[in-house]
């Protein structure tokens, strides 16, 4: 069953399996999109834009198990990519068939710029496809997706013309992509109600909105189409996306949370209504934005709305006595309402193993026996060094857990001389899946250095370091570091991240964490770009 033509509260499509893997770096394994799926259902997200099942065999598996595990009878609907082409239809439709709510999103660029020079199509030749493609997609779902690519700079009287027809051939979603971010929100809006006015059968679809942040614009120009009527927005978490990324989920679901009052008579009710405009569980919020940070190696800027570690605290000491005597006179918003519990101290060394499982499950965790072993070792370790664990480091350590399951050079041994007299050495030992131990040393500018040193002698694929970074999880001297590494392999970013009481250690782990995935890119070659690498139907 698709969506009803009108929702009485806005949809949200989730795009950071899809659109936010399109980032530079932020490549995920099939088992790491399942962990964020399982997470994005939990978060409550209407849609899952799944991945592009054509890309390669891996992005179909991705899809096809997301569809079978997530997209159950109460879970989210999972979506598929394609071009508007039968290749990637069919491929599309095959991976979201496991999923009770399965969609397919086509899309075909009606833009001056990309029909010329991307696709070398007619208008003609493009208002031919659409339907055209439409049509095949509905013979594998009965929801189907229709984008315009780069609509914010098509002609509106063309544009009227290709939804109009993909409407007509079957589309019940509608998508209005500004893909290289480039409107501003009073453009946007009136885009958005240009076809509200223009396209005779637009009450037979959903319209929805994707943007890209190019100007930081996104976020601004969404809540701007949700007053001329959109009712899906297309956003990722954290934001992250090709370029300047996606409009941020967090953003876009708080904005109309809090101002609910201003938001409310948009979608005909009374200001005073207190019914959510969006299905999303909020207190969840922290928690995905945390997983995908950790999972994609992207970052969170510090100061960055919601979800930013400064977006909460309140350094300044006349912000903080206002705030002591009455939160509301520097707060619009608690943090607990984002899942921003206060840092609770919850194990220590004597908690057992059941204790753990129990937090685990609490926060919302599932692991299988195996992994709730090894999470559970790391777990120990760590309350040797620190006194008092918190819900951060447990997720920290599953996090952590999660993406070192599937490594192909296994980290056994990491040891580092240094000092402000001594020549920064380092020995490594590495294991690979059949059993090889790979050992070598190294000496450094710093201590970090020498271990990528040693480790590059060993495992010798040539890359570039080319961004390093090191947070703190929680406050404390013996806190749990967490380094977030980038890497360059001729044309690709890989990421890595790992989280240690040692930031030594952390390092180790995270560069082979990249290292891993670079292994593993080269065995399975480069997935397609769906928008990059154009094909499409011909007439
Ligand atoms: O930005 C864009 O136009 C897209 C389309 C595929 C919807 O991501
Ligand atoms: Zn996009």
């Amino acid at each position: 069953m698709s969506n009803p033509p009108s929702p009485d509260r806005i949809l949200i499509f989730d795009t950071t399996l899809r659109d936010g893997e399109q980032s530079p770096g932020a490549t995920l394994n099939v088992e790491e999109k399942l962990v964020i799926a399982k997470q994005l259902a939990r978060l409550g997200v209407d849609i899952i834009e799944a991945g592009f099942p054509f890309a390669s065999p891996g992005d179909f598996e991705a899809v096809q198990k997301i569809a079978r595990e997530v997209g159950t009878e109460n879970g989210p609907t999972i979506c598929g990519l394609a071009r508007a082409t039968k290749g990637d239809i069919e491929r599309a439709g095959e991976a979201i068939k496991p999923a009770a709510k399965g969609r397919i999103h086509t899309f075909l660029a009606t833009s001056d710029i990309h029909m010329q020079y991307k696709l070398r199509k007619s208008r003609a030749e493009v208002l031919a496809i659409a339907p055209e493609m439409v049509a095949y997609a509905k013979t594998f779902t009965d929801d189907v997706e229709f984008s315009p690519e780069d609509a914010g700079r098509s002609d509106p009287e063309f544009l009227y013309q290709v939804l109009e027809a993909a409407i007509a051939a079957g589309a019940t979603t509608v998508n209005i992509p500004d893909t290289v971010g480039y409107l501003t929100p009073t453009e946007f809006g009136d885009l958005i109600r240009g076809i509200k006015a223009n396209v005779p059968n637009i009450d037979q679809a959903v319209i929805s909105v994707h943007g890209h942040n190019d100007l930081g614009l996104a976020v601004a120009n969404f809540l701007e189409a949700v007053k001329a009527g959109a009712r899906q927005l297309e956003c990722t978490i954290n934001g992250i996306g090709e370029r300047a990324g996606n409009a941020a989920l967090e953003e876009l679901v708080m904005a109309m949370h809090v101002r609910r009052a201003f938001y409310n008579p948009f979608l005909g009710r009374p200001p005073e209504s207190e019914e959510p405009l969006t299905n999303i569980d909020t207190r969840q919020i922290y928690k995905t934005s945390r997983l995908v940070s950790n999972l994609t190696g992207m970052f969170v800027q510090p100061n960055k709305a919601i979800v930013g570690a400064n977006a909460f605290a309140h350094e300044s000491g006349i912000h903080q006595d206002g705030v002591l005597k009455n939160k509301l006179t520097y707060e619009i918003m608690d943090a607990q309402s984002i899942g921003l519990t206060d840092n609770q101290i919850v194990l220590g060394k004597h908690s057992g193993r059941n204790a753990f499982r129990t937090r685990l499950q609490e926060l919302g965790y599932e692991l299988d026996d195996q992994a709730l072993n090894r999470a559970f070792l790391r777990f120990k370790e760590l309350a040797d060094k620190k006194k008092e664990i918190t819900d951060w480091d447990i997720e920290s350590i599953v996090n952590d857990e999660t993406q070192q399951a599937l490594e192909h050079f296994h980290l056994d041994l990491v040891q580092v001389s240094c000092g402000d007299s001594a020549k920064p050495t380092a020995t490594v030992t590495l294991r690979t899946p059949d059993g090889q131990e790979l050992m070598d040393a190294a000496i450094g500018t710093g201590p970090v250095d020498a271990v990528y040193r040693a480790i590059n002698r060993v495992v010798d694929i040539p890359n570039q370091l080319i961004e390093f970074s090191v947070q703190s999880v929680t406050e404390g001297i013996d806190a749990l570091g967490e380094v977030t590494i980038r890497i360059r392999h001729e044309d690709r970013v890989f990421s890595g991240h790992a989280a240690n009481t040692d930031i030594v250690v952390a390092s180790a782990h995270a560069y082979l964490h990249a290292l891993n995935r670079l292994y593993t890119a080269l065995q399975t070659g480069q997935a397609i770009h769906p928008q990059r690498e154009t094909v499409t139907a011909s007439l």
